[in-house]
C-alpha cells in the first residue's frame, strides 16, 4: 500500500478545512446502557469520532462515556442530529441547547439535519447562526436527495460538509457520489453492512477476499467504502467487532477486485420509506429526548 494512501484515508479534510474521521461508530437501535458500553469501548480503542441523533435516545450515554474515557474534547469528533419536529427557529435554538445539556458538551463538531422533511430551510439557515456562535463546528444533512438537496444547496451561506444517506455494496450512490464530489462534500454512508445482512457479508466475492486478506467479510465491506472514498460509521455493541471495523487499513483491493464488487450495485435499499409518507410523518414524530436515562 502506498504511503500517500495510508495518511490520506485515516481522515479526511472537509470543506470547511475541519478534519474529519473518515470511519466513526454508529449508535442507532443501540440503548443507553450498551450504548455507553460501546462508546468507551470505541474512544478507548483507536475511534475519535461518534455518530448519534436526538432520535437515537442514547446522547446521554454518549456523553457519559465520552467523560468516563478521559479523553481530550479537541481530540474527538462527535456529531448528532435534530429531527424535523425541532425544525421551526423557535424551536431549533433550544432543541441544541437541550441536546448539548444531554451531551455534557459545549458544541458539537457536525450537527445534521436528519430528514428532509417539515421546515428544512428555515433549520438550515438557523444552524448557520449555531456556526458563527461556535456550538456547532459544521453542518451536514441526512437522506437529502434531488430537489430537497438542490434547495439546501442552493440556499446555503455555509455549505454542508457531507450528505450522509444509505450506501452499501447492493446500493452504491454512483452518481450521488460523483454530485458531491463536484461540489467538495463528502458522503457518509449509513447502513454500510446492510444493518448486518448475513447475505450481504455472505456474498462471495466478500468470502474470498476474506480468505485472501485475513480479514472478515464485515471487514472487507468497510474496507470497499474506504477505498471508495466514503466515510462511514458501522454500528455496534459488540467490543470484538468495534475492534475489527476499525482494523482496516493495512490491505487495500487491486482496482480488478474493486471493479468485481462494483457489480454488486443493484441500487436496494433496506429502508424505504416513500418520500411522501416522510414528508408528512416524520415531522409529527415527537421524542422525550429528556426522558432518556
Ligand atoms: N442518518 C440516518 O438516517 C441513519 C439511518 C440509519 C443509521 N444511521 C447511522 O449509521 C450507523 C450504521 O448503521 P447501522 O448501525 O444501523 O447498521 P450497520 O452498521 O450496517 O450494521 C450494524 C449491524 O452489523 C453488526 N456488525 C457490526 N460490525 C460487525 C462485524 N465486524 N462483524 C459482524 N457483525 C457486525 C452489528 O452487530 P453488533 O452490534 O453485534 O456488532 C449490527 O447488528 C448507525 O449506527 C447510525 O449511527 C444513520
Amino acid at each position: 500500500m502506498s504511503f500517500f494512501y495510508t495518511a490520506y484515508m485515516e481522515n479526511v479534510i472537509l470543506n470547511n478545512g475541519m478534519k474529519m474521521p473518515r470511519l466513526g461508530l454508529g449508535t442507532f437501535m443501540i440503548k443507553p446502557e450498551p450504548c455507553e458500553k460501546a462508546v468507551l469501548h470505541a474512544l478507548t480503542h483507536g475511534y475519535d469520532l461518534i455518530d448519534t441523533a436526538n432520535i437515537y435516545m442514547n446522547e446521554r450515554a454518549v456523553g457519559r462515556a465520552i467523560k468516563a474515557s478521559g479523553r481530550k474534547r479537541e481530540e474527538l469528533f462527535i456529531t448528532s442530529k435534530i429531527w424535523p419536529s425541532d425544525f421551526k427557529a423557535k424551536r431549533i435554538h433550544k432543541a441544541i441547547d437541550s441536546m448539548l445539556a444531554r451531551l455534557d458538551l459545549d458544541y458539537v463538531d457536525l450537527l445534521i439535519l436528519h430528514q428532509p422533511a417539515g421546515k428544512y430551510l428555515e433549520a438550515y439557515a438557523e444552524l448557520e447562526k449555531e456556526v458563527e456562535q461556535g456550538r456547532v463546528k459544521a453542518i451536514g444533512l441526512s437522506n437529502f436527495y434531488g430537489k430537497d438537496l438542490n434547495k439546501v444547496l442552493a440556499k446555503a451561506k455555509i455549505k454542508p460538509v457531507l450528505l450522509t444517506v444509505e450506501c452499501h455494496p447492493y446500493c452504491q450512490q454512483k452518481e450521488l457520489k460523483a454530485f458531491l464530489d463536484e461540489r467538495d462534500i463528502l458522503l457518509q454512508s449509513w447502513f454500510p453492512l446492510g444493518q448486518g445482512d448475513a447475505n450481504l457479508a455472505s456474498e462471495p466475492i466478500f468470502l474470498r477476499l476474506a480468505k485472501k486478506y485475513k480479514k472478515s467479510p464485515q471487514q472487507i465491506i468497510l474496507r470497499w467504502h474506504i477505498q471508495s472514498g466514503f466515510g462511514v460509521i458501522p454500528g455496534s455493541k459488540t467490543p470484538s467487532h468495534i475492534d475489527d471495523n476499525i482494523n482496516i487499513l493495512d490491505f487495500e483491493f487491486t482496482p480488478e477486485e474493486m471493479e468485481e464488487i462494483s457489480k454488486l450495485d443493484k441500487k436496494k435499499k433496506y429502508l424505504g420509506i416513500p418520500v411522501w409518507a416522510a414528508k408528512l410523518f416524520m415531522p409529527m414524530i415527537r421524542m422525550k429526548y429528556d426522558k432518556q436515562i
